[in-house]
Parts: structure tokens; C-alpha cells; sequence
């Protein structure tokens, strides 16, 4: 099945396209950049899988000496509800300590995954601790504590797929955000 007919058949509307997404991932690289200004050790944490498409593509609009590294997380079955169950599926491999951590997310819902990994990697001592996100579903916080401090786009309570972000880990590969069709998952 191409794209053409995923796109047909399993997606109601695109909210973010290509061209806006790029857009405003060249901002937060920018606004980023301009944020950490003179520090030359930080390192970038992608959180596995969803953010593996937004790393890639924010890391090259950051004019920084960054380091890459990787932490897998599971908090969702192959439902589209948090399970509240967090589970560190691949730790880091990066020492922190002493070091700027910017953690790269694809989406904060509840936030009980990212309050998960913040409070484990604050006990690791790094100089400081940034969250960027490319999307943010604020409606659905529980955590109401994690807020990013760099966020691409707000979006309403609908799960969305693409640009890294899975359905029972399908169309990670699409380049626009989209809202699956609720009969995918009903
Ligand atoms: P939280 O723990 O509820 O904040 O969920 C965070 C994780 O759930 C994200 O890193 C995603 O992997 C996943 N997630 C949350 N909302 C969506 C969505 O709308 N589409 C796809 N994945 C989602
Ligand atoms: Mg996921």
C-alpha cells in the first residue's frame, strides 16, 4: 500500500503539512541556538521512537556543539491511551553529570512520560535540564507540572500520527501530521 492510499483510506485531515512543520522546526532551532548562546557541551536526548524525525531535523538548525543520544520509553500499548506505566526500555548511555540536557520529545499528552525521565535524569546532576517538543496536547495534561520549554505546535485532543508519531507503530514515516480516521482505532 503507497502513501497515496494511506492517505485515502486511514486519515480524516492533515493538520500540520510539510511546509509548516520545516517552518517552525527552523524557528525553534533558531530560538534554541540563541537560548544556549555560548555553552559548548550539551547534549541532545532523543526519546525513542516518536522524536527520531524531529531530532534529525531540528539538530541541523541548531549552530551548537551537540551531542546525540538516545533513550527508548514505553508508555503506550498498541492503544491510544497512556497506560501510566512508564518503562525505560534503553537508558542513555551519555554521563550527564555537570552537562546541559535539552530532551527531545515528539508529543506531550499526559506528561507522565516526561515526568518520568526528568525526575530520573535530575538525579543524574546535569547543569540543566530543557524539554523541547515539536507538539503539545495541553487539554489532556495530568502532570500539570511538565511544560516544555521550547513547543512547536499546540494541538487539540485528537491522536495524530505521522512525522514520527505511530499508530501500533504504522505511519512514523509520513511527512505532515495528520489525525487518524477514529475507525482505525475504535
Ligand atoms: P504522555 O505520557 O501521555 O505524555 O504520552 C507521551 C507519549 O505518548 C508520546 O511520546 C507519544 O509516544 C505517545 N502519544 C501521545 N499522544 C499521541 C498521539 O496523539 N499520537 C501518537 N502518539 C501519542
Ligand atoms: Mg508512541
Amino acid at each position: 500500500m503507497n502513501k497515496d492510499n494511506i492517505f485515502q483510506n486511514d486519515i480524516a485531515e492533515i493538520i500540520i503539512d510539510e511546509k509548516q512543520l520545516q517552518k517552525r522546526i527552523k524557528e525553534l532551532g533558531e530560538e534554541i541556538t540563541a537560548y544556549y548562546d555560548q555553552e559548548d557541551d550539551i547534549v541532545m536526548l532523543c526519546i525513542l521512537r516518536g522524536a527520531i524525525l524531529f531530532m534529525a531535523d531540528l539538530s541541523r538548525h541548531l549552530d551548537l556543539p551537540v551531542v546525540f543520544d538516545f533513550m527508548d520509553v514505553s508508555s503506550y500499548g498498541a492503544g491510544t491511551e497512556s497506560s501510566g506505566v512508564v518503562k525505560i526500555v534503553k537508558d542513555m548511555e551519555e554521563n550527564i553529570e555537570g552537562r546541559h540536557l535539552l530532551i527531545v520529545e515528539d508529543i506531550i499528552d499526559t506528561g507522565r512520560t516526561l515526568k518520568h525521565v526528568v525526575d530520573m535524569l535530575e538525579t543524574r546532576a546535569p547543569a540543566s535540564i530543557k524539554v523541547v517538543t515539536l507538539l503539545d496536547k495541553p487539554e489532556r495534561r495530568v502532570q500539570k507540572e511538565m511544560e516544555a520549554d521550547f513547543n512547536g505546535f499546540e494541538i487539540p485532543d485528537k491522536f495524530v500520527i505521522g512525522y514520527g508519531l505511530d499508530f501500533a507503530e504504522k505511519y512514523r514515516n509520513l511527512p505532515f501530521i495528520g489525525v487518524l480516521k477514529e475507525e482505525m482505532y475504535a
